[in-house]
């Protein structure tokens, strides 16, 4: 049981109002808590059948009950991907849920496909981005707009972009599970390449920029995004937006792309846009052994 958080863990996120969090984190297996429900994200049945069994004496032992429990299959083609699998509990409740981290409310739908809502290895990101209470913050690659309702919460206005009207309209949904209006915050459901240009022919300015690609996509006019390939097009097309002084997330699941990579991309960029920049990473989370979520960079510019 020892990739399981512990029972003191588990206690210090419900003191936290946080109750979105990993649970194990095994070879071929990671199990997340969403509130009532746990999803098993699993590579073997064996790996998942595990964990299953050891997710009951996990929870005997945190005085914790899960409702319903999902598990997913990882493969290794994004085109294969489907939606989580009800295996245990109630099949007619539900497939939406709400979650809170750090007392902030989003909605999760079992029944959205691959991913339920909420990515929770960016929880230090979003805390960083809330305590920084940015003025204008550009969310790219938005989906459901959890960096938006943070900085929303601190004051800023935010403009969200996304290919998907569907994530995006899941982004206002978490605009109103947590009471804010929608004044002073835009959701632009077109692809990032074409609206960054658009965004700096306006003279619009940001001072928190959000840039957490997919590895690979299809954007407008079936054009290709690779993330390892356009990485540093993307970081010199946020700096035409970025005010002196603004904050640059850089992050990214793709395993070609590590920290120091991220940083090279990111100096050469600067480079070419003949500024300065500086660099930091949140501290790991308690709850993610090393190596394990997106690697994530922020850029702080001179
Ligand atoms: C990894 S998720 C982003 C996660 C998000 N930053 C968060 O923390 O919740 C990738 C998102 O990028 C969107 N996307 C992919 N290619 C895009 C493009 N070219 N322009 C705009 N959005 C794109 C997808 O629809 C998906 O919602």
């Amino acid at each position: 049981m020892n990739r399981w958080i512990s029972p003191e863990l588990f206690a210090a996120f419900e003191a936290g109002e946080t109750t979105a969090h990993r649970l194990f984190t095994g070879p071929n297996v990671w199990v997340e808590r969403l509130g009532r429900d746990v999803l098993i994200s699993f590579k073997t049945d064996a790996a998942r059948d595990a964990a299953l069994s050891e997710l009951r004496q996990w929870e005997a032992s945190a005085g914790f009950q899960s409702a319903r429990v999902f598990s997913r299959f990882l493969p290794k083609q994004n085109a294969e991907r489907v939606a989580p699998v009800l295996i245990e509990g109630d099949a007619e409740a539900a497939l939406h849920a709400v979650v809170t981290e750090r007392g902030v409310r989003y909605g999760i739908d079992f029944g959205a496909g691959y991913s339920a809502g909420l990515f929770l290895d960016q929880r230090a990101n979003r805390a960083f981005v809330r305590q920084r209470a940015p003025k204008r913050l550009l969310n790219t690659f938005a989906y459901t707009c959890s960096f938006s309702v943070v900085a929303a919460l601190a004051g800023a206005q935010t403009v969200s972009v996304d290919l998907s009207k569907k994530s995006l309209d899941r982004g206002r949904e978490n605009f109103a599970l947590n009471n804010l209006p929608l004044e002073g915050h835009r959701f632009l459901a077109d692809d990032v390449l074409d609206v960054l240009p658009r965004l700096e022919r306006r003279g619009e300015k940001f001072d928190v920029i959000i840039l957490d690609p997919p590895t690979f996509s299809r954007g407008n006019r079936g054009r290709r995004w690779q993330v390892e390939e356009q990485i540093e097009d993307l970081l010199r097309a946020a700096l035409e937006l970025a005010e002196p002084g603004a904050a640059i997330l850089i992050s990214t699941n793709c395993t070609k792309l590590d920290r120091r990579a991220l940083e090279q991309a990111a100096r050469f960029a600067l480079k070419t846009a003949r500024r300065g920049g500086d660099f930091h990473t949140e501290p790991p989370l308690p709850d993610f052994p090393p190596g394990e979520g997106a690697q994530t960079l922020w850029l702080h510019l001179r």
